[in-house]
C-alpha cells in the first residue's frame, strides 16, 4: 500500500477546538509524529505507533515522517494549533523541496486547526475585526533585522498585531526590542491583550494599555496582540474584563 503524509492541527489546547478532519486524520494514522507534548494531545488508538521528538528538530521530524509514508505508512504529524502557521506543514514542504525527488509522488495533506490568535481573539472580543497581521518575533530562521522592518511596516499601516513567539530563555531581549518600537508609534493608552496557554488549564488573559505591558508578563506559551488606533474597550462591571475590539469601519465619517 502506498504510504500517506498529512499534517494535522491540533488547536491551542481545547480538544474540543481539535476539528472533525483532524480527528479523522489521527485516527486513520499508522504512525504519529510530533513534539512530544502535542503527541500526548492525540488519542491513543491500539496498534498506532508514535514517534515523538524534541521541540527544535522540525526539519529533522520532517525528514523522519516522509521516510515513513515513503515506506508505506500512513503518517500523521502534529501539530499546535493550525500546521500553516509558524509550523511543521513548511517545514514539511522545506524538506519536501531540498530532500529525495520520490517524495514528491506522496499524497500530502494539511489539516487546519485553530490558530492561537483567533482563540486568544475570541477570548476578549474581537480585536482581529479590522485588518490584521500575524508576526513572529522568533530570530532562529530569520535575522532581527527583518523581524523589525516587517513590525515597523505593520505599524505604520496601522494592523493590528498578533505576535507570536513573543520570548523565550535563548530569546530573551527581542520582546524589549519590539515594544519599544510599538511605543514609538501607538499611543500609550492602546490596548494589548496577553493571552497564555489558551485552551489549557492554566490559561490566563489579561489586557493591558501599551504604557503598562511588560516583557515579563509574557513566556513562551503567550501571543500577544497589539491594537491598532481603532481598537478600543467596552468596559464592564467591576471583576469582569473589557471587552476589546476593532471595528470593521476605518475613518469613515457617519
Ligand atoms: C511555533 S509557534 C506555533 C503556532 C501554532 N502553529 C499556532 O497556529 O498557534 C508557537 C507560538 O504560538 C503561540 N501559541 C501557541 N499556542 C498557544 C496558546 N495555547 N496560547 C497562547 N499562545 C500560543 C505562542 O506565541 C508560541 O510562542
Amino acid at each position: 500500500m502506498s504510504g500517506c503524509l498529512t499534517i494535522v492541527g491540533l488547536g491551542p489546547g481545547d480538544t474540543r477546538w481539535l476539528t472533525p478532519a483532524a480527528s479523522e486524520a489521527l485516527a486513520q494514522a499508522t504512525d504519529l509524529v510530533g513534539y512530544g507534548p502535542y503527541l500526548v494531545r492525540a488519542p491513543e488508538r491500539p496498534g498506532q505507533r508514535r514517534h515523538p521528538s524534541d521541540n527544535r528538530v522540525e526539519l529533522d521530524r520532517a525528514r523522519y515522517a516522509l521516510e515513513l509514508a515513503a515506506d508505506g505508512a500512513r503518517v500523521a504529524v502534529v501539530s499546535g494549533g493550525d500546521p500553516g502557521v509558524f509550523a511543521m506543514a513548511a517545514a514539511v514542504f522545506e524538506a519536501v523541496e531540498s530532500g529525495d525527488p520520490a517524495w514528491r509522488s506522496l499524497d500530502i495533506r494539511v489539516e487546519p486547526g485553530v490558530t492561537a490568535m483567533f482563540a486568544a481573539a475570541a477570548r476578549v472580543g474581537a480585536p482581529l475585526g479590522g485588518d490584521f497581521c500575524a508576526i513572529s518575533l522568533s530570530d532562529n530562521l530569520k535575522p532581527w533585522e527583518v523581524v523589525e522592518a516587517r513590525l515597523k511596516a505593520a505599524l505604520s499601516a496601522d494592523f493590528a498585531i498578533a505576535l507570536y513567539n513573543p520570548i523565550s530563555s535563548a530569546r530573551p531581549w527581542q520582546l524589549g526590542a519590539a515594544l519599544s518600537l510599538v511605543r514609538e508609534v501607538r499611543d500609550p493608552d492602546t490596548p494589548v491583550v496577553l493571552a497564555r496557554a489558551v485552551g489549557r488549564p492554566d490559561e490566563r488573559i489579561t489586557v493591558r494599555s501599551l504604557s503598562e505591558v511588560e516583557p515579563s508578563q509574557a513566556d513562551m506559551s503567550t501571543l500577544l496582540i497589539i491594537g491598532a488606533s481603532t481598537t478600543r474597550l467596552i468596559e464592564r462591571d467591576e471583576g469582569r474584563g473589557p471587552y476589546v475590539y476593532t471595528p470593521r469601519s476605518y475613518g469613515v465619517r457617519s
